[in-house]
């Protein structure tokens, strides 16, 4: 269902998804959007431990939705667009183990939003991050608007917005939208070495855990507490914790998780 404007490769339970569309900065057209869904829905392995997704190339991450296959677009164009961009972005965030953006250059707009529906971000010396659609006449469209403000807060959320201020790695790590910087050389790697400590523990947690953080978005702390207690419940009996659990008494290393 892809062609080669998306590459996905996996290896020892980690899946790498690389935006290939160098010609146009990584952008992301309709097209992109679509197999970029198919290609989430196609990752069925149940060995994944943990999936990344990056740009190919050393300038850009994803720059933005697509301009020119925008720039003609009707209302009800640019909802579908929305809509279909929603879509994918909710995927992701759902996506049943973490998501690390590793953000090697530009992530403008659509790109940014990309990165926010990620677990975590983290990014390149020379990357660069802004909301610019206001320069262009439109809004954030694919849940940026929301996801951004919640994870830097809403008077910074607001400043990048309405201001459309591009800014580098460095600011834009103590403002917690990335949670490390490293040489570009330095970006794969360390994002591999992430997501391996992530493949490492045991997966049922793992996947637990953020499946709560996401569920429990919004909802009231009563509420959210006893999704946690049922999560929690759930954990035990399960062949990884009664292992992990029965190596720590005996003080010897555990066998590898099942999941
Ligand atoms: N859409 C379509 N084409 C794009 C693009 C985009 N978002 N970003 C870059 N390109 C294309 C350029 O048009 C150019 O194509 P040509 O060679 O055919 O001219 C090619 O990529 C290389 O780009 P530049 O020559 O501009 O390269 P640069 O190094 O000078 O600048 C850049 C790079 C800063 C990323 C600049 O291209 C730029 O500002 N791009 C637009 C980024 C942007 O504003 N994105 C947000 C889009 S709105 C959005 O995303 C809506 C939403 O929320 C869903």
């Amino acid at each position: 269902m892809h062609d080669e404007s998306l590459l996905y490769q996996f290896k020892d339970g980690i899946g790498v998804i690389t935006i290939n569309r160098l010609k146009v900065m990584n952008a992301i057209d309709y097209k992109s959007i679509t197999m970029l869904s198919s290609l989430l829905d196609e990752i069925t392995d149940t060995n994944i431990r943990c999936l990344i997704i990056t740009g190919a190339g050393e300038k850009s991450f994803v720059a933005g939705a697509d301009i020119k296959e925008m720039k003609d677009m009707n209302r009800s164009q640019g909802e579908n667009l929305s809509r279909a961009g929603n879509g994918v972005m909710r995927k992701i965030e759902l996506f049943q183990v973490p998501v690390i953006a590793a953000i090697n250059g530009y992530a403008l707009g659509g790109g940014l939003e990309l990165a926010l529906a990620c677990d975590i971000r983290i990014a390149s010396q020379n990357a660069s991050f802004a909301m610019p659609e206001s320069t262009f006449g439109i809004i954030p469209g694919y849940g940026g608007i929301q996801r951004l403000s919640r994870i830097i807060g809403q008077g910074r959320a607001r400043e990048m917005i309405f201001t459309t201020r591009r800014f580098g790695a460095e600011e834009a790590l103590p403002w917690g939208l990335v949670n490390a910087v490293y040489p570009l050389a330095e970006l794969m790697p360390s994002a591999m070495d992430l997501a391996g400590r992530i493949a490492s523990n045991a997966p049922i947690a793992i996947m637990s855990a953020k499946k709560i953080m996401n569920e429990s978005v919004g909802l009231e702390l009563s509420a959210a507490d006893q999704l946690e207690r049922e999560a929690f419940g759930n954990c035990f009996g399960t062949w990884d914790q009664r292992e992990a659990m029965q190596a720590f008494v005996e003080k010897r290393k555990h066998g590898a998780f099942r999941g």
